[in-house]
């Protein structure tokens, strides 16, 4: 099983448009795809893990969308778009630093899971060290 860095979840085309105009989320999702693909993300020799992405439905946040969620970071992005999935991708994805001023907010891994932390994230997804 290949090792994962980060899923992240876009709502963009949601059946019933909710949080955002379903052209701007068409557009939204192919951008993410281009710029995972671009940056070469997907590359299963990537040290850190390949980045998975998947086009939610609805993520019950229901507005200022397209909302991207950031797994298992716990950051939730409002106010997506073409524009703003490259500096996502590269500043948070591959530089590790959350985009701060684009934050809709956090739900983080640890604090759903009481248990959890990032320190042991790897044990849970062992990859190939
Ligand atoms: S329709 Fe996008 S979060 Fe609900």
């Amino acid at each position: 099983m290949q090792r994962v860095s980060h899923h992240l979840l876009l709502c963009a085309t949601a059946t019933k448009a909710k949080c955002c105009d379903s052209v701007l989320g068409a557009q939204t999702w192919n951008a993410l795809k281009s710029i995972v693909r671009e940056l070469d993300l997907e590359n299963a020799a990537r040290p850190e893990g390949i980045v998975l992405r998947s086009k939610a439905d609805c993520l019950r946040v229901c507005e200022r969308g397209p909302i991207l969620l950031v797994w298992p970071d716990g950051i939730w992005y409002s106010d997506v778009s073409p524009d703003r999935v490259k500096r996502i991708m590269e500043q948070h994805i591959i530089g590790q630093q959350p985009v701060e001023e684009w934050i809709l907010k956090r739900t983080p891994f640890e604090a759903i899971n009481g248990v959890l932390s990032a320190e042991i994230r790897p044990q849970i997804n062992p990859g190939k060290d």
